[in-house]
């Protein structure tokens, strides 16, 4: 693994190139350069969006899952981008396409779209507005409409309709789409965790199921958001002891940063997410050293990147 890290980082320098990791990679992707790693950006997805956008780097390689490398060429189209392996997909952007959104409208005239950034960007073109787990609160609290539309999360969209009704009494029209990995937190497991672990605080991801959610809020205290509330929740917390509902790997990243509290983690892996190796970042990267054609690379039609974009930079205004 030394070698290949330190070939990673050679070839980086050379052809300049940026890595950015989401936070569900496996560990030896997460670590940062300057600890050792081959990472320059370790976050989520909004995170890296404004890293991306923010880049002068030649290259970018996306070391996640390619709806979110499409954002961050969207973001930042005079960068060339690749993702490792193209076949890192979403089980959220594959369940809707730019014509389920148009048929939508059609059933809900002028109800605003709101789509969750894990959606590919012939159905973002389609949308009002894009959001992350961080932002979607606020976005659909800042229009005038009284119906709403929000895409693809049917659990992420249940989760956040009491909170939307409470704050600003609109009422959310849902897709149902689903993560595949979060969908797997059913109650039944939830509570024998629990019972194992009465002391613990939980960490629970916007994507987990709602009855799963309402069930477990019931009997422990914790966090409902996203992977970054869930960070910044254990570093304000005093609880010694959590349970995370929430991707595997992101346990690494819980255990590195707080060294002195424990985590229970069932461990649900993304099997996107991990398609991405040290090894086929290196591959890439050798291609560029070389010059060969990659097939990795991200390529968006100019016009269709127009049209992302706008939704895109809507939410970095909330950002
Ligand atoms: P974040 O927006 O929290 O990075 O989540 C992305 C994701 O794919 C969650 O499953
Ligand atoms: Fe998609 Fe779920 Fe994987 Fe996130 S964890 S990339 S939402 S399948």
């Amino acid at each position: 693994m030394e070698e290949i890290i330190a070939e990673i980082k050679r070839l980086k320098k050379q052809t300049n190139t940026l890595i950015l990791a989401h936070y569900y990679m496996s560990p030896e992707i997460q670590v940062l350069e300057k600890e050792g790693g081959i990472a320059d950006h370790l976050g989520d997805s909004l995170a890296l969006s404004v890293a991306a956008s923010r880049s002068e780097a030649t290259n970018i390689i996306f070391c996640g899952v390619r709806f979110m490398a499409e954002t961050a060429k969207i973001l930042n189209p005079h960068s060339r981008v690749f993702i490792p392996d193209m076949e890192a997909g979403c089980s959220l952007a594959e369940s809707i396409t730019a014509a389920d959104v148009i048929q939508l409208r059609k059933q809900h005239p002028g109800a605003p779209v709101i789509a969750y950034i894990n959606t590919y960007a012939e159905t973002k073109a389609e949308c009002d507005i894009i959001c992350t787990s961080r932002n979607a609160l606020a976005i659909a609290a800042s229009f005038k409409e009284d119906t709403l539309i929000f895409v693809p999360d049917v659990f992420m969209g249940n989760n956040l309709r009491k909170s939307i009704q409470e704050a600003t009494g609109k009422k959310l029209i849902l897709w149902d789409g689903r993560c595949e990995v979060h969908e797997q937190f059913r109650s039944a497991e939830m509570s024998l965790m629990q019972a194992a672990y009465p002391e613990a605080e939980l960490l629970m991801h916007w994507e987990v199921p709602d009855a799963t959610v309402d069930s477990a809020f019931k009997q422990q205290k914790g966090v409902l958001g996203s992977t970054s509330d869930i960070i910044s929740y254990v570093g304000k917390s005093n609880s010694k002891q959590f349970i995370l509902a929430s991707e595997c790997d992101l346990g690494a990243v819980l255990k590195s940063t707080y060294r002195d509290r424990e985590f229970i983690t069932p461990c649900i892996r993304c099997p996107h997410m991990k398609r991405i190796t040290l090894q086929n970042t290196l591959e890439v990267l050798r291609k560029l050293e070389k010059g060969s054609p990659i097939s990795e690379e991200i390529d968006l039609d100019h016009d269709l990147m127009d049209r992302a974009r706008i939704p895109l930079e809507r939410m970095l205004t909330f950002s």
